[in-house]
């Protein structure tokens, strides 16, 4: 069961980025992060925090157009599938991109989850990014048994 946690406010891009890094450091193989809000929400930013601190080196492209973006070690410490579902229309659609695989060894982190309705996974960390003060924004988590301690540390 999926809990909730207290939100975040992450004022700019940058505290978007460091919340990334920090997620970094509790990763595992097999985990799904569900990044969940709409268009410029911040999605892909705070996805990108987390391969920097995987470590990848340069700005990761957003997977809008190639669907899924994977990443291998050594340029990551791990390895890791990037996925913005987006633009795929239904349940099929979703099912022929076999995200399944991933799991076995790597971090999959999935934009607009939605797409995959009923499938998204019990055990994924899910995260949604919403308006906050100002111009930032503000990060809601329903936190999976699995999560609940690494969470807390974050
Ligand atoms: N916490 C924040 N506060 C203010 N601006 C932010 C924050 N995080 C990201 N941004 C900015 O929001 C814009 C959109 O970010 P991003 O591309 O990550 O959104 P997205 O949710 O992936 O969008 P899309 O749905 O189009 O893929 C970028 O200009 C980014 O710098
Ligand atoms: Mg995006």
């Amino acid at each position: 069961m999926a809990s909730p946690a207290e939100p975040l406010d992450l004022p700019d891009e940058a505290a978007m980025l460091a919340l990334g890094g920090r997620i970094a450091g509790h990763v595992r193989m097999g985990d799904v992060i569900a990044l969940e809000g709409g268009l410029g929400a911040g999605k892909t930013t705070l996805a990108r925090g987390i391969l920097a601190g995987l470590g990848l080196a340069g700005e990761a492209p957003s997977p809008s157009f190639a669907i899924v973006q994977p990443y291998d070690v050594p340029e990551v410490r791990l390895p890791v599938a990037h996925v913005d579902l987006y633009r795929l229309e239904n349940a099929e659609e979703t099912e022929e991109l076999g995200l399944d695989d991933y799991l076995v060894d790597s971090l999959l982190i999935v934009e607009w989850p939605d797409r995959l309705g009923e499938r998204l996974w019990d055990h994924a960390l899910c995260l949604t990014l919403l308006d906050g003060a100002q111009d930032g924004r503000r990060l809601t988590a329903r936190v999976p048994d699995g999560w609940r301690d690494r969470w807390s540390q974050i």
